[in-house]
């Protein structure tokens, strides 16, 4: 009997390529090449057997489907149901056995067709065909040659077909495997996805052409001179006609006078490489970085990354991307001020560097390389550290270097992400470290550092980093190591976990990038939520579209939501979290106070001539005086205080109202990536003298009785309560409540905080499930005293609240105070009231803190002001539904709709409002599951909320956010307003 090796295809070998040509950067050139984007044929089939004989030029493709390369083939149907094989996500286990480097049988497989005629190019010279992204192995065929494979899925590979290839009537196709040995190396937190996902070219490769060029351009912030040295192939000429440069390749150059690139001023110089046979465009900036003193610096000057883990992805094509998505993600970013861009984990489509360099964004350029599933078995034979891995490790590498080597955005080579340790890791960064000396080298997953320039963490919290940038941190585990790790800048390559609800604690992170040179800065985690859009199948709600995640195509390994972690939902609507982000990351911070602002710039390489600011006064809301604010021109890093014109102390405020000075910094003029007036930071001071707030909850006399009823129940001014003291009608409105309530439906963060999930501990408490007791009603020097016990069920803990009402100026007061019963031993999710009125009131207006939610941990986006929105509004649209929307700092609330009104004032409260109840929220996994009760709106009143935190992965809140239970009290008047008051009257 002869046994045969299954598992023996070219696909299972550890090799990264048969065929490909070495790696090469992409160049802009005038040779012939011809897009082969566009109609396939294509057939899926489920191992990877494929089809025989489909690479025959007469096989007959008439029966296959016809699909538009690039794509994704499980993306191929939505939003309805997958036509081929399913997406799958995991983050750190691999959806198939350890066994490498082999894969299982089920291995879908992709097959492609197309033809294609030569275009017109000068005699001579070869033809080369360019895959720019294949996931995850491929084998390619022109008419019916064999002409090679690669691996190694976000990085370029280019054939040599000029062999095989005819004028006219070429056939090409393309196998493509889903598993491969290469999947090994592609174990990034992400979706499983297949196919030719980024672009297709046949490339002419004239005789006399240019292979490939290196510029390097490095800036002396001293003398204000640039070099440059352009290496190409001999005899060839470099051209920058605005530099007067004009000069054989390979000699080094002084450029006298240049502008520096910077991602805040990316001065580009236009210019051209030719060679007899042909010419190509460069885009030359000039920029050194270096590291000197731990202290990462550009140009000179200390370099605060205030970055974006960016993944590609788009929820109706997966990671095929066009470059109007491109484009929108970069101004989107520099919208929000994010000024760095992680390509976690791989290189990402050659055309967003381009677009960085254009338009000004640090990138930390990232090798396709994560093996994070070995580390469930112990790392035991993680590829980092196997020998026969090694020439797949460098050429992932090689294979990123050389393609990006010429943008000036890229300012460091990250090896991978987390993959373990190995002598593979160690001879990448040696390999990168002398073919670019110019850049520095980024691996997390060796704290020891031994090999890289930058120190690099995820997900240290606060005070860790701070030690780190005092250079205080405890010793590298291998002590020798330590004295090198010391002297190298610090870089938090992911931080700020931005799951969900959140991300809270950036500003404190962006205090610490701001005080310690040696903090580089920071990346957070992460740009944009992938979810998949797909529609509801059946039942209610069918046809909406919602976001999938984990879990949602059946996968029977997956990481449900935890795929959603971005500052931008799936359809790129930007979250609250992302301008929490603009705040922590502004240019500028500005410091109003009564006369004057202080304003401190961050930017490092420009001045603020680009800027113009503004001041604006408003009482309660309503503006009474704005105007323009002369700042001097400040130099990179500048400082100044200047006062507020004459204009901006206008008289008044009325007693009892607020008065709030805000001072914003705009764009003077268009920038490509906003238009003019766009701001870009503001600040708020409180003007008026604060009246202090009453100690104890008031006690006026009520100016009408509290009477109880015949039929059992008071009756209260404008107000009906039942016999258990809750408030049933004001004024003919129908109310349930208000009642304590302690509960929100868990944010991510509070679900995953890592061996301490909040979540987790309220259930087990029974925080979802609080019953009430009514312990007293009385009627007490005419107000209506209620007081209750609010305590889960087997459990000894809860709260004993009193209510108190009375009826005042038409309308009723409501105290509350709330004091804790028994031990508690976890914080409490919120500490308030809840009510219910009609749902007809769908709309509010509020005066406090907006237009965006806050929470005690992420408040620095929002401002003191008059706003209104509809109820359906308020909400943020989470891709798993959780806590969300609630409005700080509210003093007036105002709710109307179907000719009816409710108007909430009160000591500053939290408001939040929805169509569904916080079980309802809790319990829902996609927002198609939320149904708006039909009857009530319910409405959340608290005095304090936990903090956010980002333990979903990283640090929970810092603990000046933690809310333990305490005493709490509330003072709230609440009337009915409007033509329509009787409206529900019965
Ligand atoms: C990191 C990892 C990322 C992502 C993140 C959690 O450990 O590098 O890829 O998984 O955690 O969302």
């Amino acid at each position: 009997m002869t046994a045969v090796r299954q598992g023996s295809a070219w696909f299972s070998d550890m090799a990264p390529h048969h065929g490909a040509l070495a790696p090469r950067a992409h160049l802009d050139t005038d040779a012939a090449r011809l897009p082969l984007d566009g109609d396939w044929a294509f057939r899926c089939s489920p191992t990877a057997a494929g089809t025989a004989g489909f690479e025959a030029a007469g096989f007959d493709d008439r029966a296959w489907d016809r699909v538009r390369v690039p794509h994704c083939w499980q993306l191929e149907g939505v939003p309805g149901p997958p036509r081929y094989s399913a997406p799958a996500y995991t983050n750190v286990t691999y959806p198939f056995p350890l066994d490498p480097p082999d894969v299982p049988d089920e291995n879908p497989t992709g097959e492609y067709r197309r033809s294609f005629d030569l275009p017109a190019a000068p005699a001579g010279g070869r033809w080369v065909i360019r895959f720019e992204g294949v996931d995850s192995a491929f084998e390619v065929y022109l008419n019916g040659d064999r002409i090679g494979d690669a691996m190694g899925s976000r990085l370029t590979h280019e054939f040599d077909v000029t062999a095989s290839v005819r004028p006219t009537g070429n056939l090409i196709a393309v196998r493509v495997h889903q598993w491969s040995a290469g999947s090994y190396l592609e174990d990034q937190d992400m979706w499983w996805l297949s196919g030719i996902f980024r672009p297709v070219t046949l490339l002419h490769r004239p005789v006399d052409g240019i292979e490939d060029l290196f510029v390097h351009a490095g800036f002396d912030a001293a003398t204000g001179q640039g070099r440059l040295l352009v290496e190409g192939p001999t005899g060839a000429t470099v051209r920058i006609p605005s530099l007067g440069v004009d000069a054989p390749v390979n000699e080094p150059l002084v450029v006298q006078d240049v502008e520096p690139w910077s991602a805040e001023e990316p001065r580009l110089y236009r210019g051209t490489v030719s060679t007899a046979g042909e010419t190509a465009r460069i885009a030359v900036g000039f920029r050194t970085v270096a590291i000197s003193d731990a202290t990462l610096t550009v140009n000179g000057v200390p370099l605060a990354l205030r970055g974006v883990n960016r993944h590609e992805w788009h929820p109706r094509t997966g990671r095929a991307l066009d470059l109007d998505t491109m484009r929108a993600d970069i101004e989107l970013m520099k919208r929000h001020n994010v000024n760095a861009v992680r390509t976690s984990h791989y290189p990402p489509d050659a055309r967003f560097l381009a677009l960085c360099d254009e338009y000004g964004l640090w990138v930390l350029d990232e090798c396709d390389l994560e093996t994070h599933g070995f580390e469930k078995v112990g790392w035991h034979r993680n590829p980092s550290g196997e020998a026969g891995w090694s020439e797949a490790f460098l050429d992932r590498m090689a294979r990123t270097v050389e393609r990006d080597k010429n943008h000036p955005c890229v300012i460091g080579w990250s090896l991978g992400n987390e993959s373990g340790r190995g002598a593979n890791l160690e001879s990448m960064a040696a390999w990168t470290r002398q073919r670019d000396p110019d850049r520095f080298i980024h691996y997390e997953g060796d704290w020891d550092s031994t090999y890289v320039d930058v120190y690099s963490r995820m997900y240290a919290d606060h005070a860790e980093t701070e030690l780190i940038g005092r250079g205080e941190e405890p010793p590298a585990a291998d002590r020798a190591a330590d004295a090198h790790r010391r002297a190298l800048p610090f870089v938090l390559c992911e931080y700020a976990h931005a799951m969900g609800t959140g991300p809270g604690g950036l500003a404190e992170y962006a205090a610490l990038f701001d005080a310690y040179p040696r903090i580089a800065g920071g990346f957070v985690w992460e740009w944009l939520d992938h979810g998949i859009a797909q529609r509801v199948s059946a039942g209610r709600g069918a046809g909406r579209e919602f976001f999938a995640y984990g879990g949602d195509f059946g996968e029977d390994v997956h990481d449900g939501n935890f795929v959603a972690d971005g500052l931008l939902f799936p359809d790129r609507r930007p979250s609250s979290g992302l301008s929490e982000l603009a705040v922590a990351y502004a240019p500028l911070v500005l410091e109003p106070a009564s006369g004057s602002v202080r304003v401190r710039s961050r930017l490092a390489h420009r001045d603020t001539s680009h800027l113009a600011f503004r001041w604006r006064i408003e009482d309660d809301g309503a503006a009474v005086a704005s105007g323009l604010l002369e700042v001097p021109e400040l130099e990179p890093g500048g400082c100044a205080d200047v006062p507020l014109p004459a204009a901006a102390a206008p008289a008044g405020p009325l007693p009892g109202s607020e008065r709030w000075l805000t001072v914003s910094a705009h764009l003077a003029e268009s920038a490509p990536w906003a238009g003019a007036g766009h701001e870009v930071a503001f600040a708020q001071a409180r003007l008026d003298r604060p009246v202090e707030a009453s100690r104890g909850p008031s006690r006026p006399a009520g100016d009408a009785p509290c009477r109880p009823r015949a039929a059992g129940g008071w009756d209260l001014g404008p107000g009906r309560f039942d016999a258990a003291g809750t408030l049933t009608l004001l004024a003919g409105l129908p109310m349930v409540g208000p009642r304590l309530d302690l509960w929100r439906a868990p944010t991510d963060n509070d679900e995953r905080a890592p061996g301490t999930a909040p979540a987790a501990a309220w259930r087990a408490l029974g925080l979802d499930r609080l019953r009430h007791r009514t312990v007293s009603v009385a009627e007490e020097e005419g107000a209506l005293s209620v007081v209750s016990h609010v305590m889960p069920a087997g459990s000894d803990v809860g709260y004993e609240v009193e209510y108190r009402w009375h009826a005042h100026d038409g309308g009723l007061h409501l105290d509350v105070v709330g004091s804790p019963l028994g031990a508690w031993q976890v914080p409490v999710p919120r500490l308030g009231v809840r009510l219910a009125v009609p749902a007809a009131l769908d709309r509010v207006e509020w005066l406090g803190l907006g237009p965006g939610e806050s929470y005690p941990d992420a408040l620095a986006a929002v401002r003191q002001g008059s706003f209104s929105a509809d109820i359906a509004e308020l909400q943020e649209p989470c891709v798993r539904p959780q806590e969300n929307g609630a409005r700080r700092g509210v003093r007036r609330a105002a709710l109307s709709g179907g000719g009816a009104a409710l108007t909430i004032t009160g000591e500053p409260f939290i408001f939040t409002s929805r169509r569904w109840t916080s079980e309802a929220l809790d319990a829902a996994a996609h927002p198609t599951d939320l149904v708006p009760d039909p009857d009530w709106l319910w409405v959340t009143l608290d005095a304090e909320h936990q903090g956010l935190g980002t333990g979903a992965c990283g640090p929970v809140e810092l603990p000046q956010y933690r809310l333990d239970a305490r005493r709490f009290r509330l003072s709230l008047d609440f009337r009915t307003e409007g033509p329509g008051r009787n409206r529900f009257a019965d």
